[in-house]
């Protein structure tokens, strides 16, 4: 997220904030699971999901996947797409949901298995605000001025516990909030 609080700019282009810098290793050797598995691929890394296993993503998260050509971005983890126009999915590793996402991560939280990773975007996000019980924003040094925010929708506010920070030589910060 920018200083701001946007995701990606009016177009839906996240690609002005750098992966240059030393928070891209720490963070990735942390969270390993949150790498695309083509980038994972690109630099010889076997992904070992560590928090999470499953990864919720919106419509529009996924389209930029799908535009750079990849039905399957995160193939160690299971992907679930909410949709209400997209039709289900050949790739087995994910599957397209119409329904309330806030039911369907309360059915996932209740079961079996590692984190549940809310990757965006921000109408998606808006959406199981609710659900939400860990937020771990990275923050970049950039004010991008409009865009996509980190949650879309209707304004309420809503307190978060700052439980860790940290502070990247390159200027992004990493913090972690519970609810
Ligand atoms: N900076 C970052 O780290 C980061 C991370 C993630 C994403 N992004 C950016 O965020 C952008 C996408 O964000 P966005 O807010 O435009 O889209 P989004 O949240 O990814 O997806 C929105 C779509 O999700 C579906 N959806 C949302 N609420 C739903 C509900 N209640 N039930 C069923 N389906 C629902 C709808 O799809 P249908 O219209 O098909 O029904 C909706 O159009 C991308 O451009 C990406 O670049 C940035």
């Amino acid at each position: 997220v920018t200083l701001d609080g946007f995701i990606a700019d009016p177009d839906g282009d996240a690609g002005f904030l750098p992966w240059e810098g030393d928070h891209g290793p720490a963070i990735t050797a942390e969270y390993p699971e949150t790498l695309p598995g083509h980038v994972a691929d690109a630099i010889g890394m076997a992904i070992e999901p560590r928090h999470f296993d499953t990864l919720l993503c919106g419509r529009g998260f996924y389209d930029v996947a799908l535009r750079e050509g990849h039905p399957d971005p995160y193939p160690h983890l299971r992907t679930y797409v909410f949709s209400r126009t997209r039709g289900p999915s050949p790739e087995p590793n994910v599957t397209v949901v119409a329904d309330d996402p806030a039911a369907t991560a309360r059915e996932l939280k209740a079961g079996e298995g590692m984190g549940i990773w809310l990757g965006g975007g921000g109408t998606l996000a808006g959406a199981l605000r609710d659900e939400i019980d860990v937020l771990l924003i990275k923050r970049y040094p950039y004010v991008l001025g409009a865009g996509i925010s980190l949650f879309q929708g209707s304004p309420v506010p809503q307190r978060f516990e700052p439980v860790e920070r940290r502070v990247f030589e390159d200027g992004v910060e990493l913090t972690t909030y519970r609810r």
